[in-house]
C-alpha cells in the first residue's frame, strides 16, 4: 500500500522545493521499488488565502492520517501584516502540537565541497558531523506565568518542565547514539537551574538503560564555546528548548549555507516532519533558483527516520555531495564553484545520480 506522505509547500520558495522533494521520491521509488503516496495540503499563508486560516482542519485531519509529513516553508510580507494569532507561523507551530512532534532534530555535516564557504577555519570542520536534537514543547518559551508586572517595570518567563517530557527527549538522544558513534553530549546549566539539575539525574538514569552510549554532561557556555573551537569532539547532542534554539542556529554556520540544512520534528514513534531550516526566501520567489537542497536532505532524513530506508537515504546524501563535488551549485552557493544552475537543473542533476 505504500507510505502515505503528506505534503505541506506552504509559501515562496517553499512551493518551487517542494516540487524537487517530490522528484526525488520518485527517482528512489523507480530505483529501490518503494511506493509513495503523496496527498498536497495548505499551510501558512497559502492556507490564510484559501481558507482564511494558517491551518486548516483537513490539513490537520491529512497529517494525523499519514506516515510522514515534508514541509517547505511558511511566511512572507505579503501576510506581515495580519494580527499575532492567525499568522502564517502560526500554521508551523500548531501542526507541530497537534501532531506532538517534541523532538527537534537538525544534522549538521561538513559538506566538502562547502568548506572554504563557511566562515570557519577548514581543518577545523573538515569533518564535523554533529546531530543537535532539541526538545520542543517545554521549557521558557512555553512556561506560565509569562508576563509583565509591576505597571510593566518587572516581568517574569517561567522555565517549566516535567520529568516525562525530559525522558521522553533523553531517550530519543540515546537511540540515536546508539546509531550513530555512541557518543552524547547533555548540554544544560546545572551549576546555576534547578531544572538542569532533574535533566542531569534524568540523563544519568537513562545511561544505564544504553550502557554503551558514552556519556559527555556539558554547560552550556562552555559547549557554545566548543562547538565553533572543536566541532569535531561532537556527535549526538542533546538539550533543553531554549538552549537546542541558540546551539543549532551556531552550528549551522559549521556547512556555511541556510539554504542547505535540514531538520526533522518528531516524536515517539516513526511519524515526523520534515523541512529545511530556511523560511520562504521572498527576495528570490518565482525566479526557479532556490537551492532545493535543505529540503532534498529532508526527504533523505524522512527515509531514513520515518521509513527506515537508510540505504535509499544514504544514497540521496551521497548524490548530493556528489553534485557539489562537480562544482555545481545554486546562485545562493556562487562562493563555490563556477556552475550555476537553477533549481530545477539541480534536481535533475541528482536525479542522474541516483
Ligand atoms: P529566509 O530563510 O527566508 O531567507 C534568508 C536569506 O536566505 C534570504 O536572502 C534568502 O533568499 C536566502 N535563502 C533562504 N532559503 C534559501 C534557499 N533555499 N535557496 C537560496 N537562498 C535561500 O529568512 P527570512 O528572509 O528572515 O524570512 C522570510 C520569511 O520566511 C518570513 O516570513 C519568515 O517568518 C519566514 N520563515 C519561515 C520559516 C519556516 O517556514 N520554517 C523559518 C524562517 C523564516
Ligand atoms: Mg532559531
Amino acid at each position: 500500500m505504500g507510505k502515505q506522505v503528506v505534503l505541506l509547500p506552504g509559501d515562496g520558495v517553499g512551493k518551487e522545493i517542494m516540487q524537487s522533494a517530490k522528484v526525488i521520491l520518485e527517482a528512489i521509488s523507480n530505483e529501490y521499488g518503494y511506493s509513495f503516496t503523496f496527498h498536497e495540503h495548505s499551510i501558512g499563508g497559502d492556507a490564510i488565502d484559501k481558507y482564511g486560516v494558517p491551518l486548516p482542519q483537513q490539513t490537520v485531519e491529512a497529517c494525523k492520517e499519514a506516515d510522514a509529513i515534508l514541509l517547505g516553508a511558511v511566511g512572507g510580507p505579503k501576510w506581515d501584516n495580519i494580527s499575532a494569532h492567525n499568522r502564517p507561523e502560526k500554521g508551523l507551530l500548531g501542526i507541530r502540537k497537534e501532531m506532538g512532534l517534541f523532538a527537534n532534530l537538525r544534522p549538521i555535516k561538513g559538506i566538502n565541497a562547502l568548506l572554504s564557504a563557511s566562515p570557519l577555519k577548514e581543518e577545523f570542520i573538515k569533518n564535523s558531523d554533529i546531530l543537535i536534537i532539541r526538545e520542543l514543547t517545554g521549557g521558557l518559551y512555553f512556561g506560565e506565568p509569562s508576563e509583565r508586572r509591576d505597571n510593566g517595570n518587572s516581568v517574569v518567563d517561567t522555565l517549566f518542565y516535567r520529568r516525562d517530557e525530559m525522558e521522553r527527549i533523553i531517550d530519543k538522544a540515546f537511540q540515536q547514539a546508539m546509531k550513530r558513534s555512541k557518543h552524547l553530549t547533555s548540554v544544560d546549566k546545572a551549576n546555576v537551574l534547578e531544572s538542569s539539575r532533574l535533566w542531569r539525574e534524568v540523563v544519568e538514569e537513562k545511561r544505564q538503560e544504553y550502557p554503551e552510549v558514552e556519556v559527555e554532561h556539558l554547560l552550556v557556555d562552555a559547549a557554545a564555546m566548543k562547538l565553533i573551537t572543536q566541532p569535531n569532539a561532537f556527535d549526538v547532542i542533546v538539550t533543553e528548548n531554549l538552549f537546542g534554539d541558540i546551539l543549532s542556529d551556531e552550528a549551522s554556520v559549521l556547512t556555511g549555507s541556510l539554504g542547505m540544512l535540514p531538520s526533522a520534528s518528531m516524536r515517539e514513534d516513526h511519524v515526523g516532519l520534515y523541512e529545511p531550516v530556511h523560511g520562504s526566501a521572498p527576495d528570490i520567489t518565482g525566479k526557479g533558483i532556490a537551492n532545493p537542497l535543505g529540503m532534498i536532505l529532508s526527504t533523505a532524513m524522512m527515509l531514513r527516520h520515518s521509513f527506515q530506508m537508510d540505504e535509499a537515504a544514504t544514497e540521496i546524501e551521497r548524490a548530493v555531495n556528489y553534485v557539489l563535488d562537480l562544482g555545481y551549485h545554486t546562485p545562493d552557493l556562487a562562493k563555490i564553484g563556477q556552475k550555476a544552475i537553477t533549481t530545477k537543473e539541480m534536481t535533475d542533476l541528482i536525479v542522474d545520480h541516483i
